[in-house]
């Protein structure tokens, strides 16, 4: 296995990751790659490292240009495993290298790896000189730990950002036109949908702290590297950290009898009546990472359940805990459900919206057993006037 030369000096020699199909919970159909970059200069710097069971591609990749013993710097832009969980091996063949970390990054490094490795913290606007070139270091915490912070080179224009700009996606090419914007594309919103966007907030000081930086590549930490569609990427990421959203709907829901899928059916003749483009996920058949991506792209989220036992649908509950978790911010929502006597569900969903803040412009719609042609009547009705909602936002 050999590096591949992003600009003179300059290597990626990461791990590919065909097989990945779960992240601790988020699907990954087309795997991942963990992204190391090698800086060759006077000094030589490792720029993160790889999944630990991935240790001897990155090994192979490395001793491909030089021998890991000239190792000066091993940057750790993040502690996560996924990352991190080689450098303890690495060092062990680059004895003089020091851990370049951020504050928060050598806490979190001892208490993953327990051992005393050379550390060296930079503050955050900090450059060390490799020579003919340097590197500059920004925390950028919560985006998306605590010890995240993202790595510059200026002499190149190159930003190591870590796990911003990534996406779960293995290629046989590492650069962003050469996968394609629309696949490309895909997989960053998925990411972002999944992993940054709690941090919104956090995303935009970050984006204002690097708004002066000239970049001609960004070099993520998962997926291709960026280099013709960096514009683009840095506007998607600058309205996602706003929580914008298009005018359009998502419907989410599961059903026992179908009771609760024929209210869904009639939901969505309402606003395509209307003229909303409207997404579809059964829960049974869609999982909860790829609907986040819809939560993403939509301001509109209607979310039925039939009631079970007092409360949600199992399938339903998972995934009001993972939006929950999520925090999607400026969403306008719409609960419904069937029922059969207690008719909780419904409540539970709208307890969910409150807590995020959104928006009920039309109130929510509960239906006892099966419902007839009237009942489906007034749901269309709640489409349309979802659908007004939306128009007037
Ligand atoms: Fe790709 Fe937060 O690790």
């Amino acid at each position: 296995m050999r590096a591949f030369e992003l600009k003179p000096g300059i290597y990626w020699v990461g791990s590919i990751d065909w097989d990945l199909r779960n992240f601790h919970g988020y699907l990954t159909p087309y795997g991942s790659t963990y992204n190391a970059y090698l800086v060759v200069d006077e000094k030589v710097a490792l720029i993160d490292t790889v999944k630990r069971p991935f240790l001897d591609e990155l090994l192979a990749r490395v001793q491909s240009v030089i021998d890991p013993v000239q190792i000066a710097y091993v940057v750790c832009n993040h502690v996560e495993m996924d990352h991190s969980g080689s450098i303890p091996a690495l060092v062990e063949r680059a004895p003089q290298a020091q851990v370049l970390t951020s504050p928060n990054g050598e806490k979190g490094l001892r208490a993953h790896f327990h051992s005393d490795l050379n550390y060296r913290v930079v503050r955050s606007g900090e450059a060390i000189s490799l020579g003919r070139r340097s590197l500059q270091f920004f925390h950028t915490p919560m985006v998306h730990w605590p010890d995240s912070m993202v790595t510059y080179l200026p002499e190149e224009a190159i930003l190591f950002s870590n796990d911003a700009f990534g996406q779960h996606l293995a290629t046989a090419v590492r650069f962003d036109d050469q996968a394609g914007w629309e696949v490309v594309y895909a997989q960053a919103a998925k990411y972002y949908a999944n992993i940054v966007l709690p941090y919104g907030d956090q995303v935009k000081r970050t984006l204002q702290a690097l708004g002066g930086v000239k970049m001609d590549m960004i070099c993520p930490s998962h997926g291709v590297i960026w280099r013709e569609n960096i514009a683009r990427i840095l506007e998607a990421y600058k309205r996602w950290a706003d929580y914008e959203a298009d005018d359009q709907a998502v419907v989410v829901y599961d059903t026992m009898w179908g009771s609760t899928a024929k209210m869904s059916q009639a939901l969505c003749r309402g606003l395509e009546a209307e003229g909303v483009p409207v997404t579809v996920r059964n829960l049974e058949t869609t999982h909860i990472s790829e609907v986040m991506t819809d939560v993403l792209h939509s301001r509109l989220v209607l979310v039925g359940s039939p009631t079970l036992n007092n409360g949600l649908l199992p399938s339903v509950g998972e995934f009001l805990t993972y939006l929950k978790g999520l925090r999607p911010r400026n969403r306008m929502g719409f609960a419904f459900g069937s029922y059969g006597w207690g008719g909780q569900a419904v409540a539970e969903i709208e307890q969910v919206f409150s807590a995020l803040g959104w928006q009920e412009p039309v109130p929510a719609r509960r239906i006892q057993w099966v419902p007839d042609e009237e009942q489906l009547g007034h749901l269309v009705e709640d489409g349309r006037a979802l659908a007004k909602a939306l128009a007037q936002k």
